[in-house]
């Protein structure tokens, strides 16, 4: 196995952290994008940086907040300079702003879609030139099942994944004459940082006259978490997975998740994609399409 050069973005805690230590632990060059690393996540990077010598590691911190433009492109050019090439990038940075819908404030809202959506397009514009004039990449997003099924509660977190899917629809068809591929990850509900980082509406009037409902879901997630967690590196090792994967031979979409879950999705996506080749050939774009 060739080794590959990988950003992946939220590399402090969660799925992105045990992603970027199975890829170096498997011989990858990886930069693991954190931000603010001179702030909260001085310790996050420290502990990466000693890994990374502890065990002889290819793997080193760059900062990168996907709120910013300049600060994706500046992590982009480190990892060039350094590299001299890029495979794969993890678009894994992200956070849930869970609550009834109408509690937030469409500017809540839209920090919601910066992180989960606009993030992943700031990076992607930074780095789909290299990949393009390269002829091969893949960006490799971290989606949900939530994006698919929607239950209440996680409207604003469901409406962004459902984004982040549609913009990797695009990318799949649109960046396959380049030889680059676009994926996505949609992952079920799994014990990481996600709950203690989620932002709730301030507006806690309308909040509170949505009753216990909202109460009843935090407690169901805490109960599931205690009672049968489930293991993020399920999650991990998809990433891995696909990170290693032979160009041209990635799926769309992977899911992980139990499988009461797995095989409603996996159906929901699959029909989807068919119905997304019936309307291209209907408007003879079919030859657009990713192995059409
Ligand atoms: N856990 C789940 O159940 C689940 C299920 C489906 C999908 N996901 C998705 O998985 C991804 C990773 O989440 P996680 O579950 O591993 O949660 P997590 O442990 O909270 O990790 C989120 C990561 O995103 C980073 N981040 C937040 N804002 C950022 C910004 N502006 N710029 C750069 N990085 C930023 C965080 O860094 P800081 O430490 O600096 O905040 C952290 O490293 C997210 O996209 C999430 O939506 C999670």
């Amino acid at each position: 196995m060739s080794e590959k050069v990988v950003l992946v973005t939220g590399a402090s805690s969660g799925f992105g952290r045990l992603t970027v230590e199975a890829l170096a632990r498997r011989g990858h060059h990886v930069f693991a994008a954190l931000r603010d690393v001179n702030g909260r996540n001085t310790k996050a990077a420290a502990e990466l940086a000693a890994l990374a010598a502890d065990e002889g590691l290819s793997l080193q911190v760059v900062e990168l907040d996907v709120t910013d433009q300049i600060s994706a492109e500046e992590a982009l050019a480190v990892l060039l300079k350094t590299a001299g090439r890029l495979d794969a990038v993890v678009n894994n940075a992200g956070g849930i702003f869970p609550g009834p819908v109408e509690a937030f404030t469409a500017e809540e809202a839209q920090r919601q879609f910066d992180l989960n959506v606009f993030g992943a397009l700031r990076v992607a514009r930074a780095a789909l030139p290299t990949l393009r004039e390269q002829g091969h990449g893949v960006l490799i997003q971290v989606g949900s099942v939530s994006s698919r099924v929607t239950i209440p509660y996680s409207g604003l977190y469901a409406a962004s994944k459902a984004a982040l899917g549609s913009l990797t629809e695009a990318w799949h068809h649109e960046l396959a004459p380049f030889g680059v591929e676009a994926v996505i990850v949609d992952a079920a509900s799994y014990p990481t940082s996600i709950g203690t980082n989620a932002v709730l509406p301030a507006d806690s009037a309308r909040f509170s006259a949505y009753g216990e409902g909202f109460g009843r879901y935090v407690a169901a997630l805490t109960e599931r978490q205690t009672q049968d967690p489930g293991d993020p590196t399920a999650v991990s090792d998809a990433i891995v997975a696909l990170v290693e994967a032979p160009d041209g031979r990635r799926p769309l979409r992977t899911v992980v998740a139990p499988l009461a879950q797995l095989e409603a999705v996996r159906t929901l996506n699959q029909r989807a994609t068919e119905t997304a080749r019936t309307v291209a050939a209907e408007m003879g774009i079919g030859a657009f399409l990713a192995g059409h």
